[in-house]
């Protein structure tokens, strides 16, 4: 006898983004304002999805309405908040969020550190508005919704353009093209073909981090101060001591190449150090890691870029 199908419930939780924009005309690709339209319409705009879904059903919330280049951690918190009380519930399958492309990488790998859950949370997005002669939000949002409902799919996943991304390893690399996000050497986890998943490697469970209930509990006002900074030709050192006297926590400082980083930030950042700031390296090149001990430094996460080690070392902080 075939088992009869587990009808489950989804969730998709608004933010705002390109996805749910609007412009004046349909040929403006850029001129838009993000995040106008609510996730419900968004769902609405997508063809096939009831047919799609089989028989699961499905919820929206709209958590924030945001340009995700002004994403903040209270928005983060609450996101996190209501997917830890969704993915909670014995009957939802998963939870789709709708997200700006810009800081998408960054969200991702926050829900990762802090989302102690084995089930899917899929992340997706669109480079144009929702008011483009051929809008890529409803093949992204159907696209995520196959993700999603895939009983080999774990933990925080970002979909783009056909391909899956793990929140570790996806990064914007684009600013305009519809395939805006990669994984690096990683490679994507897999693909969605027709509305089917295929998958690079089922393996490698997510890691949550040890600091995640502190994360979800405490006002996000009150989080650990984290700041990225480049090293390049030129680096003017007196930005260290300006963050340090303002009271930063924590430093991460994208190194040139391997980790190398200009003399003068050198001194500075080993002078924030001894002052009782966290310090932590990595490289700005969008590609690879860094290999071996490059400089006096402590070395973020492997393969992090400097946003994503910001997260780590923020959430390291919260302890
Ligand atoms: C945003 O990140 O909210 C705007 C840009 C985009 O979604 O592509």
């Amino acid at each position: 006898m075939v088992d009869a199908k587990k009808i489950q419930k989804f969730v998709v939780l608004g933010t705002g983004g390109t996805i749910a924009g609007t412009a004046a005309s349909a040929s403006d690709h850029t001129g838009y304002t993000a995040g106008q339209l609510g996730v419900q319409h968004l769902l609405d705009a997508v063809p096939g999805l009831n047919d799609a879904l089989q028989g699961d059903s499905l919820v929206c919330e709209q958590i924030a309405q945001l340009d995700s280049k002004d994403m903040d951690h209270a928005t983060w918190q609450a996101l996190a908040q209501r997917c830890t009380h969704w993915l909670g519930q014995s009957d939802v399958g998963g939870v789709v969020i709708t997200h700006g492309t810009d800081t998408l990488e960054e969200t991702a790998w926050f829900l990762q550190q802090v989302l102690s859950t084995t089930k899917p949370v899929v992340l997706t997005c669109a480079m144009r508005p929702a008011t483009a002669l051929t809008p890529d939000g409803p093949q992204n949002l159907l696209d995520a919704m196959a993700v999603v409902r895939d009983p080999m799919a774990r933990g925080v996943l970002a979909v783009c353009a056909g391909r899956i991304h793990s929140a570790r390893a996806v990064q914007k690399v684009h600013p305009y093209r519809l395939d805006a996000f990669s994984s690096g050497d990683a490679g994507p986890r897999g693909w969605v073909e027709q509305g089917r998943v295929r998958w690079a490697d089922p393996g490698s469970w997510p890691v949550v981090h040890v600091h995640a209930h502190v994360a979800l509990a405490l006002p996000a006002d009150n989080w650990p101060w984290v700041a990225v900074l480049h090293s390049h030709a030129g680096t003017d050192a007196r930005q260290v001591s300006a963050l340090v006297a303002a009271g930063v926590k924590g430093l991460v400082v994208a190194g040139t190449g391997n980790g190398t980083v200009h003399h003068s930030l050198l001194s500075a950042l080993a002078e924030a150090q001894t002052r009782g700031v966290a310090v932590r390296l990595t490289t700005r090149c969008a590609e690879g890691q860094l290999v071996g001990q490059p400089a006096a430094l402590q070395t973020a996460p492997s393969g992090l870029n400097g946003y994503k080690a910001r997260v780590s070392l923020m959430l390291d902080l919260m302890g």
